[in-house]
């Protein structure tokens, strides 16, 4: 099929890039002049593990550009997957959709099937309809909702392999162009109406959210009772109707979409008239973990001020540079504010850290940070951090404290170690 991706960030390309690899000729559409002429050349605008290969294993099916107009006409399936981010009052600000929606209704000349997949509200199917209806000229189109679920690190993966695929439709040609275009594709496919597809994505990461907030509680109780929780999350993620996955208590979550989407979750309730008041908790959580987080390092160290203090891992997860709404940022901050020293690395985010976080000395490894420094704490689990030399850490700390924010080592082999380590909730 030809299809349109308007918006290359990582669901944009990823789709993109995905859907050539199953043999569709592929438009990708991006504003960004700087973007389109750097992945012209092959340059990524992400960090992506296999994104470089995908790229130039499709190359010859997928094509670059700027302009909406010339990207679409060609195609009979347009994806939407623009950025929405978060306004300042926490619903979704969707004029990027909308600046493309009015693109395409001005430019198009025959039926497309337009159809959401970057994450947006509920009802925001019906505004694209009637949007089209305002500015069309009478070609028909349809719209239609398919939410991608693929997360960073392991996007690729993710989008070939999901566990479902979502398609939010109302007409018949629609859900066979869907149908078509997914079928070399073995996941589950679940037809919905567009309304009940645009809720199970803010439904989903908001439940995933407050599983992660659920048991970043039970690690409060955990460190207050004495018990372990790595073994209760073991304990609770055994019971198939729990499940295991999402149980790994640590720092909170970050990234773009968790944050966002709680809040614009919760934004949509209101104003459809009902308080979603759990998700205020799952957000309070986690905000409340990094506080914690500070206060297990004020209680190794005692006084802040003049403390060096050695960072590893800035990105909000492994596998990949993003930092936004990293918990390292604001940990990093209140430690600052008490007068400590950062040394940092990170194996992919420090380029991106450098604009964020001032006043750090960046390092070259894992070593280098731990050289001089009153303890060393761990705020993302790289595996590079996994699998370090721990005797030669030892050696280089000042003092061989580890505060871990990702529960990456066994206490119990720490402290053979000869290390004070402290994790989160044991
Ligand atoms: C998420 C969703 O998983 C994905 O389906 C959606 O499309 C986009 O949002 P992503 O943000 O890339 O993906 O990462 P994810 O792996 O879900 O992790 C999100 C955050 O939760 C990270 O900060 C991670 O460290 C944290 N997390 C995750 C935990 O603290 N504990 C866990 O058990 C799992």
């Amino acid at each position: 099929m030809k299809i349109t991706i308007i918006g290359t960030g990582h669901v944009g390309l990823i789709s993109g890039l995905g859907f050539a690899e199953f043999g569709n000729e592929v438009v990708c559409v991006d504003r960004d002049k700087g973007k389109i002429l750097n992945l012209k050349n092959g340059k990524l605008p992400i960090y992506e593990p296999g994104l470089k290969e995908l790229l130039s294993k499709n190359r010859s099916r997928v094509t670059f550009t700027t302009s909406i107009k010339d990207g679409i006409q060609d195609a009979s399936v347009i994806f939407i997957c623009v950025g929405t981010p978060t306004k300042a009052s926490g619903e979704a600000d969707l004029s990027a959709v909308e600046n493309v929606v009015a693109q395409i209704a001005e430019s198009m000349k025959d039926y497309k099937l337009i159809v959401e997949k970057s994450t947006v509200p509920v009802h925001t199917g019906i505004k694209i309809k009637q949007f089209m209806k305002r500015r069309g000229k009478n070609i028909a189109f349809d719209v239609a909702s398919n939410p991608e679920f693929l997360s960073e690190g392991n996007a690729i993966h993710d989008f070939m392999h999901p566990d479902r695929i979502v398609i939010g439709v109302e007409s018949e040609r629609a859900k066979k162009m869907l149908l078509t275009l997914y079928k070399p594709m073995k996941a589950p496919i679940l037809i919905t109406d567009i309304e009940s597809a645009e809720l199970i994505k803010h439904a989903s990461n908001s439940f995933l959210a407050t599983k992660i907030s659920f048991i970043n509680a039970v690690s409060r109780i955990c460190k207050l009772s004495g018990a372990d929780i790595e073994k209760v999350a073991r304990g609770i993620g055994m019971d198939h109707r729990i499940g295991s996955e999402f149980l790994n208590a640590g720092i909170g979550f970050g990234g773009f979409c968790f944050p966002k989407d709680l809040r614009a979750f919760r934004k949509i309730s209101e104003k459809l008239g009902f308080e979603f008041k759990l998700l205020e908790e799952t957000e309070k959580i986690n905000e409340e973990m990094k506080h914690h987080f500070v206060a297990i390092v004020e209680d190794a160290l005692w006084n802040l001020n003049g403390k060096t203090i050695g960072i590893l891992g800035l990105s909000f997860k492994p596998d990949t540079e993003d930092m936004r709404y990293a918990p390292s940022i604001d940990i990093i901050q209140a430690l600052q504010k008490e007068g400590a020293k950062i040394k940092a690395y990170d194996p992919q985010a420090m380029p991106v850290a450098k604009k964020i976080l001032k006043n750090i000395v960046y390092c070259e490894n894992q070593y280098d940070v731990a050289k001089g420094a009153d303890c060393l704490c761990i705020l993302t689990e790289w595996e590079e951090f996994k699998n370090m030399d721990l005797s030669r850490i030892k050696t280089l700390l000042k003092s061989p404290i580890i505060i871990d924010g990702r529960n990456i080592f066994d206490k119990k082999e720490m402290e053979k170690l000869g290390f004070v380590y402290k994790g989160i909730g044991r």
